[in-house]
């Protein structure tokens, strides 16, 4: 068995240096290395969506990539999409517009509304429900959150899209 291994990775703008085992989920390292809890693990399958990140501009489920495949990765979370003072418009869409419950799945849903924003910026309400299939909310019946992701896109916010 091989031991630890070097990744080097810039994660919500910061560059850090990490030593991870070869096996390593990219979702553990954030959270369990980086302390970046804000990225939730649901399942560990591929299906819920609420690990998702963006990986160099893209929306992916970050359980679904090993932490040495980001290597020389810009990755952003959610912590890294808006700031307290100024959120990035989905999140201020998904407050105005009660696109969360219990939250688990909120910052995936995030991230990946963010992500269908930053290449589509102007939506259908079909092509926002296509975009988040892969998401999964157990409290809202996705209503809320379509309409949060439309509101977002109407506002035109030069926030839309990562920071990465
Ligand atoms: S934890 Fe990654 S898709 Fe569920
Ligand atoms: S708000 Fe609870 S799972 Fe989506």
């Amino acid at each position: 068995m091989s031991g630890p291994v070097p990744v080097r990775l810039t994660v919500n703008g910061v560059e850090h240096q990490l030593e991870v085992e070869p096996r390593r989920l990219l979702v553990h390292a954030l959270r369990d290395d980086l302390d970046l809890t804000g990225t939730h693990v649901g399942c560990d399958t591929s299906n819920c969506g609420a690990c998702t990140i963006h990986l160099d501009g893209k929306a992916v489920k970050s359980c679904t990539i090993l932490a040495v495949q980001a290597e020389g990765a810009e990755v952003t979370t959610v912590e890294g999409l808006g700031t307290e003072s100024q959120l990035h418009a989905v999140q201020e869409a998904f407050w105005n517009d009660h696109g969360l419950q219990c939250g688990y799945c909120t910052p995936g849903m995030i991230m990946a509304a963010a992500g269908l924003l930053a290449e589509s910026p102007d939506p259908t309400e079909g092509e926002v429900r296509h975009a988040l299939e892969g998401n999964l909310c157990r409290c809202t019946g996705y209503h809320n959150i379509v309409k949060a992701v439309l509101s977002a896109a109407k506002t035109k916010a030069p926030t839309i899209g990562a920071q990465s």
